[in-house]
Order: structure tokens, then sequence, then C-alpha cells
């Protein structure tokens, strides 16, 4: 009997296939820094108590005239000048979020637009703490069937919209930001080698944000709980005990889905939740928690964007080389989780890289068309719309 070869060996061995490369990464956080001292004037708290139990010192807040969209747009302009790619080469963007400027059109057809993407579908991706792996690996399952060749995928939050700021259990955890990569297809095996993806919907009351569609809103439990409409709802200890079972479950499940082990694994680029999770993961797997990105004390926790936060700083630091086993895990509302191992396919020369100038200068173009195109197009549907009641009523008149 053939046995059927593991996702890695088909992803080492070459066999003509199309492998999903991250070829870019950017970041983007808000100057604005609150730290753990001035929210000891918001609630009753301590920055001993949060950095004790979670690690965090600081996080960055959104102005009010940043938005998940500009926070998202920013990071992938940047992916896309490391990765060299224009605008009009993007087949899809996928954009990893909880906290989106509407419920539709999605923040990822605003990007689009600003980005002047004019050949990519774009849709908005609710996996909370987990959306950015099931985006990448989304986007890598369209890369590797041969549908599409470039895919941006972001993960962008305004978390400081949706907290109750009178909750200290939780307004203390989160912050503001965004990361994004480049997938490009190769024939040179390694890229995404494979991915966990896990949902268990009993744990929904665990972790939520309720939106307009809920159906809590019609009885009375709405009313009497502490779930409050667009607000922040956690259990954080059944989330605590929930995130340190799965991290160390999916990491071990992909890996064996790579055919590689713990031994194989360069770097860990973990969801940045609290940093008790991450030593718990660490010990439960018996890795050093040295091999674990952790950059929670400066942001906190981003949600869907801490990972490619995370992996943007790590890269960075020069802590990671051309060839090395990465593994990306995630876990959040859903509940959902999932992990991923990646081969890193891009020299590290490629750092401060900003591209050719000439395509340096289209894709600025691009934005700038975009942006102007975008004026320009509403001011002509006002000026119709002017023009149109001008004529009915003198047609009526008539
Ligand atoms: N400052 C001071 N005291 C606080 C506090 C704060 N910000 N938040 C909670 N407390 C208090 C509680 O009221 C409680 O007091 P009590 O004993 O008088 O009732 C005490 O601290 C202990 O609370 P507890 O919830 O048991 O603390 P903890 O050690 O479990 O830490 C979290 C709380 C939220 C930090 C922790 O549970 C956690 O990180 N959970 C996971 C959250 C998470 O990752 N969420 C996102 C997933 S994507």
């Amino acid at each position: 009997m053939v046995m059927p070869k593991s996702e890695r060996d088909l992803a080492r061995n070459g066999d003509g296939g199309i492998y999903a490369h991250v070829v870019g990464w950017g970041m983007a956080v808000p100057d604005m820094i609150l730290t753990n001292h001035d929210l000891e004037a918001i609630v009753e708290t301590s920055d001993e108590w949060i950095r004790t139990r979670t690690g965090i010192t600081e996080r960055r807040i959104a102005s009010e005239r940043e938005s998940t969209a500009s926070l998202g747009l920013r990071a992938a302009q940047r992916a896309l000048d490391i990765a060299d790619v224009l605008p009009t080469e993007i087949d899809l963007i996928i954009v990893a979020t909880s906290t989106p400027e509407n419920i539709f059109p999605s923040a990822a057809s605003l990007i689009q637009h600003r980005l002047g993407a004019v050949k990519a579908g774009a849709f908005d991706l609710s996996a909370a703490c987990s959306g950015f792996v099931y985006g990448v690996e989304m986007a890598n399952q369209a890369i590797r069937s041969g549908s599409i060749t470039t895919a941006v995928v972001i993960g962008s939050e305004t978390m400081s919209r949706i907290l109750d700021w009178q909750d200290r259990s939780t307004c203390i955890l989160f912050g503001d930001g965004a990361g994004a990569v480049v997938l490009r297809a190769s024939n040179t095996p390694g890229g995404v080698l494979s991915a966990v993806l896990r949902s268990d919907g009993s744990g929904a009351d665990m972790l939520s944000i309720p939106t307009v569609g809920s159906e809590d809103l019609s009885n009375s439990y709405f009313l009497a709980s502490e779930h409050r409409m667009f607000k922040m709802y956690m259990n954080g200890s059944e989330v605590f005990k929930f995130a340190t079972r799965v991290i160390g479950e999916s990491i071990l499940e992909a890996l064996h889905k790579a055919g590689l082990t713990l031994n194989d694994v360069s770097l860990v680029v973990p969801h940045q939740a609290n940093a008790r999770i991450i030593q718990s993961a660490a010990r439960a797997l018996k890795l050093d928690v040295d091999r674990f990105v952790s950059n929670l004390d400066r942001y906190g926790n981003t949600s869907a964007a801490s990972i490619p936060i995370a992996l943007c700083e790590a890269i960075e630091q020069g802590r990671i080389k051309e060839n090395d086993n990465l593994v990306f895990v995630g876990f959040g509302g859903g509940l959902t989780w999932a992990a991923m191992v990646l081969q890193w396919g891009v020299p590290p020369a490629i750092e401060g890289f900003a591209g050719s100038r000439i395509k340096r200068q289209r894709r600025r173009a691009s934005y700038f068309l975009a942006r102007w195109g975008m004026r320009l197009q509403r001011w002509g549907r006002t000026i119709n719309r002017f023009t149109n009641r001008l004529l009915g009523r003198s047609e009526q008149k008539d």
C-alpha cells in the first residue's frame, strides 16, 4: 500500500506543486500609550497587580482619527513595500478582526479601495484572537489550489472601542494595533506547511461582544446579565484554563501534520494574551520560554493583530532566519483556536528593503489616486443627487 505523504514531505520534496510563502510583513500601532499607572486613575487597579497577573505594562490606544481600517491599511502598505508587490497584483485581502468599522462594508473592502487593489476580492473574517491564523490558512489554501497568486492577510483591531472601561478585569488587558503579511505563490517548497483550525461554540458565553443580531437582545437574560451591547464580556479564569490546554495540543497536532517535532521549531509566535499563559504553555511543552515571542508588556492583547505584530518585531530583532520552522498559535472567542507551521523562505537580507524605486512610486501613486478618486466619486454623486432633485422639481412644475 502506498502511504500518503505528509504535507511536509510534499512541501519539502518539491512535487511541482504550489506553495504559499510569506514575502512581506508590516505593523502599525497608534502613538498614544496608556500605561498601567494611567489605568489606576480609571479603575480600581494597580500597576503591580496588572504586571504580575498579566505581564502587561502599557498598551496603545487609537486616536479619534484612527480606525481598524486605517491601522490595517498602514500595516498592509508596509508589508507591500517589503514584498515589493503592487496593489494591482493583489488577488485577495482578508482582514481578521473583532472590531470592524461596520457590519458591512468590511474593513477589508475599505482597505482594498484605499490601496487601489482593483483586482482583489476582500472580506472580513471573524474568529476573534485566532482570526489571523485562520486568515493565513484561507489564503494558503486559495494559493495552493492555484486559484490565486497573491494575498494580503491583516489582523487589525481597535479593542479600546468595545471595552467596558468600568470593568477592571477586561479593560486592563487589551490594546489597539494592526499587523499584515503578504503571501505569494511559489514553486519553491516551504511556506505554510500545515494548519489546525478548531472551534467549540459551547464556550460562546465565555468571551463575547454581543451585537445587533444577538438572540440575547430579545430575552430578559440579556438585560439581567453582565452582557452589554457592543461591549466585551469575559470569564477570565475559564478562558485562562482553556488557553493553556489548547495551545500545547494544537501546536503538537500542527507539527505532527507537518511531519515535524518540537525539536525542529525555531520560534513560536503565540497570541499575546497573558505572559502567564505563554509561560504555562512553554512549561507544558518543555520548551524554553525564550523560544516564544512575547511583546505583550508593550501592547497588551491586540486580539487578531497580536501574532502579526509579534512576528514583525521578531523579524526586526533578527530572531528569524531563512528555513527556520515557525509556529503561529492563536486562541480566543468562539471559542476558537488555531496553530500553523511555516518554513520561513525569505532571506533576512530583505530586512529594511523597501522595494524597487519605480514600484514604490507606483504604490504611492495608487494610494493617492484611490484617496482622491473616492473623494471625487462622492462629490460627483452629491452633485448628481442635487441636480436630479432640481430637475425633478422643475419637471413637476412643468
Ligand atoms: N486590578 C486589581 N484587581 C483585580 C483586577 C484588576 N485589574 N481584575 C480582577 N481583580 C481582582 C478580582 O476582583 C479578584 O478579587 P477577589 O479575589 O476579591 O474576588 C482577584 O483580583 C482575582 O481575580 P481573578 O479573576 O481570579 O484573577 P486572575 O489571576 O485569574 O487574573 C485575568 C485575571 C483576567 C488576568 C486572567 O484570568 C486572564 O488573563 N485570563 C485570560 C484572559 C484572556 O486571555 N483573554 C483573552 C483571550 S483571547
